[in-house]
């Protein structure tokens, strides 16, 4: 089975690269399943994706919360009859030095970037161990690989979900899951609205919109991933704007 008729789960799927690739793989005959905290934008992409002939249901998740994620997963079974890929892409970036001590939001980042990808994993592995096979794809980031001054605690997070995407990769071949990361640099997408620091913040959305990559290029990767036939793995996706250095 290729990317039409799978049950994709997507979470953060409310704006960005995760909204970006719902609509890209809806628009190719999958049925997504979308969470998020912001019910109302998701209900939006519900609609929008409908109304492009598109296969899409909603439920409003917290990924820090267990229960919620597995809510989310299950749903995914009760409505359309299993899970084939799960996408854990939510995630937080509220990037500050150290000194500043904004430990509230080292706690999110945390909580968010790694707890949820790991609810995520608790949620998904049961059933597609039961069913034979899948998927799970996360998004990591070039701060997975690189960390530079401001970004200790969130390449912190993206470089423990590297490391725990290839233990999971490890494990879960023999039981036929695939298992990747897709690492991108700059994107344009919401995600600089968790900067608190008004000058990261501000630089921030300036190199996103100069020249960061589309949330578009991104779900491309996603795309690619999910459509190889079974035997190939893609275990990971680096992709940076042309521009970007580091
Ligand atoms: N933009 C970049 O430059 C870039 C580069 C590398 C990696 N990434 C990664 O890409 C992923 C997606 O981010 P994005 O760039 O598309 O930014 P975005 O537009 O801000 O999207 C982030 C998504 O995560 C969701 N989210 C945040 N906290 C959540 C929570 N507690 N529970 C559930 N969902 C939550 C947000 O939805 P709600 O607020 O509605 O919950 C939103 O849908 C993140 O993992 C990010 O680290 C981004």
């Amino acid at each position: 089975m290729m990317i039409k008729d799978k049950v994709v789960v997507i979470t953060g799927a409310s704006s960005g690269i995760g909204a970006a690739s719902a609509k890209a793989l809806a628009a190719k005959g999958a049925q997504v399943v979308l969470g998020a905290r912001r019910g109302d934008r998701l209900d939006q992409l519900v609609t929008e994706i409908k109304q492009a002939g598109g296969q899409a249901i909603a439920l409003p998740t917290d990924v820090t919360k267990r229960e919620q994620v597995q809510a989310l997963v299950d749903l995914a079974v009760s409505h359309f009859g299993r899970l084939d890929v799960l996408y854990n892409n939510a995630g937080v970036m509220p990037i500050s030095e150290l000194h500043l001590l904004k430990v509230n939001e080292w706690d999110t980042m945390i909580d968010v970037n790694i707890k949820g990808v790991l609810y995520g994993i608790a949620a998904a592995l049961p059933i597609m161990h039961q069913q034979g096979g899948g998927q799970i794809i996360t998004t990591d980031s070039v701060a997975g690989h690189v960390v530079h001054a401001n970004t200790a605690v969130y390449a912190g997070t993206k470089f423990a979900v590297r490391t725990i995407m290839e233990g999971l990769r490890q494990e879960e071949s023999k039981h036929n899951i695939r298992a990747m990361i897709v690492s991108p640099g700059v994107v344009e997408t919401e995600l600089y609205s968790t900067i608190t620091d008004q000058q990261t913040r501000d630089s921030t959305y300036h190199n996103q919109r100069t020249w960061g990559l589309k949330a578009n290029d991104v779900a491309n990767a996603v795309v690619y991933a999910i459509d190889q036939p079974a035997n190939v793995n893609i275990n990971e996706i680096l992709l940076r704007p042309t521009p970007q250095e580091h």
